[in-house]
């Protein structure tokens, strides 16, 4: 077991070889407090067995902590010389997995559909309707020039533009092919067999089968009335939770939740667990600001956040996360090399600049937003406010047919089987159109 806990520190977490001893106290041994949590989770991982880093602060020397690890690991499976494997528990759950589901369909994307032609308003999957701005149009054009060659590896422009951006260092942000790639990342070095992964529901769907796929058991916590209920997400927070995922504001309701309230939901849970605030949407939001601020006093917060959405780069695939060094390297390693083309990262860099354009559209987006909903509860919907770039109409039961007589009107919106109906906005022409098919199909 101590060779095992060597290996983690001097190839994990990167402490010098010599200072890694049995004798050797914690703090000799360069593990200070965050060092700790880090190796809880690696520890973790490894074994199959949640440790959390309180159970390793009162250990004195790395020799008390791989003694206390054989006796946390004392036959189960996953641990060194236990029957069976973690990669074998895995694969079994994987079975199970959402794979199928990924496949067949995810936020509004649907792989079964032939390629045949697109609806004339496509208000499903929460894209902007604004191509971009001429800077980052000539951004990307420059870039193509050079499809010749590989992109930057390390992503090492758009980190350095994000860490200014956020005055972080760049140790601090992952760049991936999408946030959504990151998020599995993320969850594939923090997964163990047993582990749990807890978020609202309705929620962003990826997180169910990206969560299965990593072989977490998955606990959904149902949304208050006004959108996250953060006391009942506390709650359901135990030993066995690894990660919160809490899409801020969420989708599909639109909903957000403010700072206080977010304080003390990370007040309430152990720093062992950590918390992925997911703020796809935080340019439409009231507080853009806000997970960026949480980060700087929170050491178990991660922020993800894209380029997809109110950026309108969803085509070429860039995303990112903020939160502490050591999170950030593992994340890193388990990311596909090469995966973020130069052209990608041309265009976030240049969007990162054209905050004006940005701004602009954003405005807009929300000024239709408002109209729309104001137009939806005239016609005697229930439409939750929304901060995102889309509204939720909590239909119920009749959520597939709205949607099936807006599709014959030619417009695509997102159904939740038996939940509601999520539509984006547009353009003001998309708008209108789906406005037309609302009035003939009012509750
Ligand atoms: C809440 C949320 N998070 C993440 C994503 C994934 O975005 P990306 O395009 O960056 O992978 C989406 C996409 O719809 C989303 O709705």
């Amino acid at each position: 077991m101590y060779e095992l806990l060597k290996t983690i520190m001097i190839e994990e977490l990167e402490v010098e070889a010599g200072q890694v001893s049995p004798d050797a106290s914690r703090e000799d041994a360069g593990l200070d407090s965050l060092a700790t949590f880090e190796l809880s989770l690696a520890l973790s991982q490894r074994l199959g067995v949640t440790i959390a880093d309180e159970d390793l602060f009162g250990l004195r020397t790395l020799a008390d902590i791989a003694e206390f690890l054989e006796k946390r690991t004392a036959g189960l499976p996953g641990s060194p010389g236990a029957s069976g494997s973690q990669a074998a528990d895995r694969a079994e759950d994987h079975e199970h997995a959402g794979l199928a589901r990924l496949l067949g369909g995810g936020d509004g994307i649907d792989l079964d559909r032939p390629g045949g032609p697109a609806p004339a308003h496509q208000l499903a999957r929460n894209e902007t309707p604004f191509p971009p701005p001429a800077p980052v149009l000539d951004a990307i054009t420059r870039a193509a020039a050079e499809a010749n060659r590989y992109p930057d590896p390390a992503c090492g422009a758009l980190r350095a533009a994000l860490a200014r951006h956020y005055g972080l260092s760049p140790d601090r942000v992952a760049v991936g092919a999408g946030s959504i790639t990151l998020l599995q990342a993320l969850l594939t070095v923090t997964a163990a067999p047993g582990a749990a992964v807890a978020y609202s529901w309705p929620s962003f769907d990826g997180y169910e089968v990206l969560a299965d796929l990593a072989g977490f058991r998955t606990v959904r916590v149902p949304l208050a009335e006004d959108g996250h209920d953060l006391d009942a997400l506390a709650a359901a927070v135990d030993e066995h939770t690894r990660l919160v995922l809490l899409c801020n504001p969420n989708n599909p309701t639109g909903t957000a939740s403010g700072e206080t309230d977010l304080l003390r939901f990370l007040d309430a849970v152990p720093r062992t667990c950590l918390v992925l605030l997911d703020e796809a949407y935080c340019e439409y939001a009231r507080d853009p600001g806000l997970g960026a601020r949480l980060l700087t006093s929170r050491p178990n917060l991660i922020v993800a956040r894209t380029f997809s959405k109110a950026h309108g780069l969803a085509g070429l695939r860039v995303g990112y996360l903020l939160a502490e060094p050591g999170l950030i390297s593992r994340v890193h390693r388990m990311v596909m090399p090469l995966s973020v083309s130069d052209v990608a990262q041309a265009a976030a860099v240049a969007s990162l600049a054209a905050e004006k354009e940005l701004l602009g559209r954003v405005r807009e987006t929300v000024a239709e937003r408002d109209r729309v909903r104001a137009a939806l509860l005239a016609l005697g919907f229930d439409v939750p406010p929304s901060e995102a770039n889309f509204l939720w109409l909590p239909l119920g039961a009749r959520a597939q047919e709205f949607a099936a007589a807006c599709a014959s009107a030619g417009v695509d919106v997102r159904p939740y089987p038996g939940d509601g109906v999520r539509v984006t906005t547009g353009t003001a022409e998309d708008n209108d159109a789906f406005l037309a098919a609302a009035e003939t199909n009012r509750p």
